[in-house]
């Protein structure tokens, strides 16, 4: 996966604006989705360490132990055109903490798809985190002209297509123990069910 050269627009947040937006999750809980940023590079090393070894696997299909300060300094420092991430954080006590992450980086031969990924930390799983991350990151990306997202997941990962699913019209190619998964995403993805 690679990205066009195109430098770096002036826009540093989401469509809300660079401190985002505020969702409450089906249990209550309020989550604020916003822009990732450089300085996010300890957030996001806080939120590997929450990940189990299975989510690890199904994330980075490969047992990492610590994402390297080059990897971390790769997933804060984001353009927002042509690679996107939204974190979901949680503000507790006056601790704000990451709880979960989804990104797309365009496709340098396709600049209208999108690779993505989309990670939550383990204690958060299931409760709606991920899919109010995919919604976000599916309008910034229709916003940056990406009208399709492919990801690759391992084929027992049956969450992420339920995930796509949600954006749009999807299709999933099995190979092998992994399936490669693909989204057509609407217009306006706002108003996807
Ligand atoms: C995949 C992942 C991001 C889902 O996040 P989440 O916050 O648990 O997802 P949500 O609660 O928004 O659920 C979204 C859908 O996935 C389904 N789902 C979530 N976890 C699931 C699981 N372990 N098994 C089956 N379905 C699951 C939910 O039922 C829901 O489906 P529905 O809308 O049809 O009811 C999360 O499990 C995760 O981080 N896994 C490890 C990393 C990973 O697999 N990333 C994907 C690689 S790109």
């Amino acid at each position: 996966m690679t990205t066009t050269s195109r430098p770096p627009p002036p826009t540093t947040g989401t469509a809300d604006g660079p401190d985002g937006r505020e969702e409450v999750l089906r249990g209550g809980e309020r989550v604020r989705l916003r822009a990732v940023r450089p300085a996010d590079a300890g957030l996001l090393a806080r939120g590997f360490d929450r990940l189990g070894a299975e989510s690890r696997f199904r994330r980075f299909f490969t047992p990492l132990r610590s994402l390297s300060p080059s990897q971390l300094d790769l997933l804060s420092r984001v353009d927002h055109h042509d690679h996107e991430a939204i974190v979901a954080v949680i503000a507790d006590r006056g601790v704000v903490d990451g709880v979960g992450v989804a990104r797309f980086v365009r496709s340098r031969r396709r600049p209208g798809e999108a690779e993505v990924a989309v990670t939550v930390v383990d204690e958060w799983q299931r409760r709606g985190v991920g899919g109010l991350l995919l919604r976000a990151l599916a309008e910034r990306a229709v916003a940056e002209g990406v009208h399709r997202f492919t990801a690759d997941a391992l084929a027992v990962n049956t969450a992420v297509p339920r995930l796509f699913r949600a954006l749009g019209p999807t299709a999933t190619e099995r190979a092998g123990s992994q399936v490669a998964v693909t989204v057509e995403l609407s217009a306006d993805v706002t108003a996807c069910p």
